[in-house]
């Protein structure tokens, strides 16, 4: 074990630095634990939202033109793939296992993927109706995944024998998707990952490192839609020189979009694990995992059901954000057979149903025990889950329905309407679509929902 490896754990473990500034590089301060490092972490430097710094030049384009495909595709698939693959017990292992780099080394070498592996990848994604796609390029563990000549720790010089980065992007691109990078800034192979906290030669070492592997990312694939930081543990954005990082990457990429995980706002924010809307009409994205664990981790099964993906997305949809869903390849390039299976049933609803989620507009109504809603312009779609028999019933409807129909078949429904309920009715007993039914009802303007709707009647009759 190198004596890098012992500070990082030390660091890990409480004694090290967190959130420094450059100019408090020699001082001590407690780091957040492993795994409770706040998602897309905000530092004292958290900008103005209409002028973030590390913007693009002006003459290049706006962000609402940056991001017009983006909130167009409202689904991506993110990719957790790496030498935590091959061990198998989830992304974090090198830390959770405390495994010496000596031993932890060798998983990089035992990484064989089969060679356009990433076909698979971007094939099941375009199936399952994903419009973009996010791999991890490094994750924590240091290793590049593709032919960088900053370090020998990387795809080209150790199990895989080839740049796996270039195979995704041929891939994704085969497929028409967007391609999007995951980067994690933080670092637990290179000697001064934790060093450069407390020695600013350290800093200035790993800084040109990191700017220079991002560099190469975005000069030697072509054009890259999005760039996704993760963990800008252990230094603030001064400590990272984020906002020359992002001045960079927008004079490589001047149409990319970026993350808030190097400590500046960047284009918009990550929600991880739960579905919650940013205030103020910011751009955000939900992350999630599709069971436990990001990177492959044999024994979790604890899936998600295809139901609850979608019920996902359309809550995404609801609330103007988009999803990004995780695949877990494992070391030899294969999907776990569960995700697969998941994301294709996915697919089946979405090739039916895609239009109720890709042309979402914010949408007011949520309240149902039963169904979730989207809109499109004065149609709200009822997207029922728990498929309740022969009516479903809405309470508040604030708006007059003009007509209601199946969407999948386009089939005309019952319906009448008073002041407090919309009940649509003579429906089948059995849920007509799986795993969620979509019933278009269509309204004389914006579907409003009071939501806190009370029946305010008089007893009939005494009782
Ligand atoms: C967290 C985890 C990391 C994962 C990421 C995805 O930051 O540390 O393992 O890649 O979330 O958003």
């Amino acid at each position: 074990m190198n004596t890098g490896n012992i500070s990082r754990r030390a660091w890990l473990k409480g004694a090290g630095a967190s959130l420094v500034t450059a100019a408090a590089l020699q001082g001590q301060t407690t780091p957040p634990p492993a795994q409770q490092i706040p998602e897309g972490q905000t530092s004292t430097h958290m900008l103005e939202p209409q002028q973030p710094v590390g913007e693009p030049p002006t003459a290049a384009a706006t962000r609402e033109q940056r991001m017009q495909w983006w909130h167009a595709a409202k689904f991506g698939m993110f990719i957790h793939w790496g030498a935590y693959s091959q061990h198998a017990r989830h992304e974090w292992a090198m830390e959770n296992e405390a495994i010496p780099i000596d031993e932890y080394v060798q998983f990089a070498k035992q990484f064989k993927p089969r060679v356009n592996a990433p076909r698979d990848f971007a094939r099941l994604a375009k199936k399952a109706g994903q419009k973009y796609m996010v791999m991890t390029t490094k994750h924590h563990e240091g290793f590049c995944l593709w032919d960088t000549k900053l370090t020998n720790y990387c795809a080209p010089k150790q199990g895989p024998g080839r740049d796996l980065v270039r195979e995704y992007v041929d891939a994704v691109r085969a497929e028409g998707l967007r391609v999007g990078f995951y980067y994690s800034l933080m670092d637990w192979h290179h000697p001064d990952g934790a060093k450069c906290a407390t020695d600013e030669a350290a800093r200035r070492r790993f800084v040109d490192y990191t700017h220079g592997l991002i560099r190469e990312l975005l000069t030697d694939y072509g054009k890259i839609d999005v760039l996704w930081y993760d963990v800008a543990w252990p230094l603030d954005a001064a400590g990272w020189e984020s906002e020359k990082m992002n001045d960079m990457v927008f004079q490589l990429q001047p149409e990319i979009i970026v993350n808030n995980r190097n400590h500046l706002q960047g284009d918009f924010s990550t929600p991880e694990q739960h579905i919650t809307a940013e205030k103020g009409g910011r751009a955000w994205e939900s992350c999630m995992t599709l069971n436990d664990s990001w990177g492959y981790q044999t024994a979790d099964n604890n899936w998600k059901s295809s139901k609850t993906v979608v019920r996902n997305l359309i809550q995404c949809a609801r609330d103007g954000g988009n999803y990004l869903l995780n695949i877990g390849p494992r070391g030899d390039g294969s999907i776990p057979e569960e995700s697969v299976r998941i994301l294709t049933e996915v697919g089946n609803w979405m090739s039916k149903n895609g239009d109720t989620i890709y042309k979402s507009d914010l949408c007011e109504p949520r309240r149902s025990a039963y169904a979730s809603f989207t809109r499109t312009g004065n149609t709200l779609f009822v997207h029922v889950h728990f498929w309740p028999g022969g009516d479903v019933n809405i309470c508040g409807l604030q708006t007059k329905v003009t007509s209601a129909r199946l969407y999948a078949t386009n089939e005309k429904v019952d319906f009448k309407q008073d002041p407090y309920q919309l009940k649509i009715y003579n429906l089948p007993q059995q849920a007509p679509d799986q795993s969620v039914t979509t019933i278009a009802v269509e309204c004389d303007s914006e579907p409003k929902q009071d939501n806190n709707f009370v029946r305010k009647e008089k007893p009939r009759d005494g009782v």
